[in-house]
């Protein structure tokens, strides 16, 4: 099986002076990750053992197959920040952007903030749903368990099934959470199905647990091969050699640009359906290195995401010309289908020449040379990162090189990547501000 191919431009590449000096640094934490890899989910690093879990798959697919025997129509995904955007990030990878439209399957829609119209909108879909007769699933996914706008739209959603199911409502919904959280323990009371969140494992790492997984196989993702490549990284990013370990390299490369003042670092994705991976390593990189690190010193590098070829179009100047303050990771495909190729009527060649006859990805791989050709003579440094195809195999590879990319990156920085204080203390504050009015 290949791999997801990863290159540095000249102006991004360590100086042999310099890879010495992160394999050496970051030789202890290689050898902390692979020595967790070992001892499931008892370390901070518990969701590198996702992969390897055979039984917690199990469980998934066996109540998968228990809910389509009710033969929803639709599943709601209920669920905010780590506990919904890798499901989202994956099913847009996969299914495209117009997938409800297509689909002859279920439809899926994630209800994530408390927005009145977006929710309100979902709502109704549902409601037309069960109105001719046909079931709707509900999974709520919330590692707390009391997240506020995840239990708003919830009761929402329990209202509505309440109304059209009676007594047997609770069988169209699907609880993920910790054990033992709240949210656990009303599931259990009302004999809702319940999926574990492995108690280490936060939000923004649990793509490949029920979180991910149970919506994903529900809308009929392939997730033995997702998990297949997630675990094919995990492995590879534990080899203790900085040169053949993407993770540990790409993390020594971000570490050496934000401190060479590159504290943006722009996710550049040359495929519409990546935005959502883009927009879940925004999270990762946002919630996991934002912080305090253990020098008293404030550190962050600020995450952004840009579409090619439409995003050269409203900040591709900024990107060339302005500030030298941004790395950037490509993120293109080496093949995509179905082909669509430009016809060649000749009036049309007065307008644009040269594409006539041309597909339209041999058009894209042409603007994606030419952006970086353009960075490479500004001498802004890039990553480059190749999927040779969008399957859940090579879109695991890509999320789980990431997800151990910002761990080596975390212990760089001297933060913890795996708490989120500042989150924490919006969440108590909304709490606070709800009980007094
Ligand atoms: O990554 C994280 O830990 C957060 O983004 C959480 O996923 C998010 O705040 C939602 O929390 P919860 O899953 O507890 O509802």
């Amino acid at each position: 099986m290949k791999s997801i191919a990863v290159s540095y431009s000249k102006a991004a590449q360590l100086g042999l002076d310099e890879q010495g000096h992160f394999q050496q640094l970051l030789h202890p934490e290689i050898e902390r990750l692979a020595a967790a890899r070992a001892t499931g989910y008892t370390s901070v690093y518990a969701s590198l053992a996702l992969p390897e879990d055979t039984a917690m798959l199990a469980q998934i697919l066996q109540l998968v197959e228990e809910k389509e025997r009710l033969n929803p129509a639709m599943l709601i995904v209920i669920g905010i920040g780590g506990s919904s955007l890798g499901a989202r990030a994956v099913h847009e990878a996969l299914h495209g952007m117009y997938y409800n439209e297509l689909t002859s399957g279920p439809k899926i829609y994630f209800a994530e903030t408390v927005d009145t119209d977006a929710v309100y909108d979902i709502l109704s879909l549902a409601e037309a749903v069960l109105e001719q007769g046909q079931q709707i699933l509900v999974n709520v996914i919330s590692k707390s368990g009391t997240t506020t706008e995840t239990i708003a739209n919830y009761e929402l959603f329990i209202q509505l099934l309440q109304h059209y199911y009676d007594e047997s409502w609770h069988q169209y919904v699907v609880t993920t959470t910790d054990k033992d959280s709240a949210l656990w323990h009303l599931a259990t009371k009302h004999s809702i199905s319940c999926l574990p969140i492995p108690a280490r494992v936060g939000g923004r790492y649990s793509v490949f647990c029920a979180v991910g997984l149970f919506p994903l196989a529900f809308i009929g993702v392939d997730v033995r091969s997702l998990v297949d490549g997630a675990r094919a990284m995990v492995a590879a990013s534990t080899n203790l050699s900085l040169s053949r370990n993407s993770a540990a390299l790409s993390a020594a490369t971000i570490v050496h640009q934000y401190k060479r003042g590159f504290t943006i670092h722009d996710m550049f994705v040359f495929s519409v359906e990546l935005e959502g991976v883009g927009r879940w390593y925004r999270q990762l990189v946002g919630e996991s290195l934002g912080k305090t690190a253990s020098t008293g010193e404030r550190v962050g590098i600020t995450p952004t995401v840009s579409v090619g070829s439409t995003d050269l179009h409203s900040v591709g100047q900024l990107y060339l010309g302005g500030p030298r303050d941004k790395l950037t990771t490509f993120v293109t495909l080496d093949h995509g289908a179905p082909e669509c190729v430009i016809p060649s009527y000749p009036e049309f060649e007065d307008l644009v020449v040269n594409i006539q006859g041309k597909s339209l990805s041999y058009i894209m791989h042409a603007i994606e040379r030419g952006i970086r050709t353009a960075y490479e003579q500004q001498e802004i440094p890039f990553i480059a990162c190749a999927l040779p195809e969008k399957t859940p195999y090579y879109v695991a590879q890509l999320l789980q090189w990431k997800m151990i990319e910002i761990m080596y990156v975390g212990y760089l920085l001297k933060v913890n990547p795996f708490d989120q204080p500042h989150v924490e203390q919006y969440k108590v504050e909304t709490r606070k501000i709800l009980a007094n009015e």
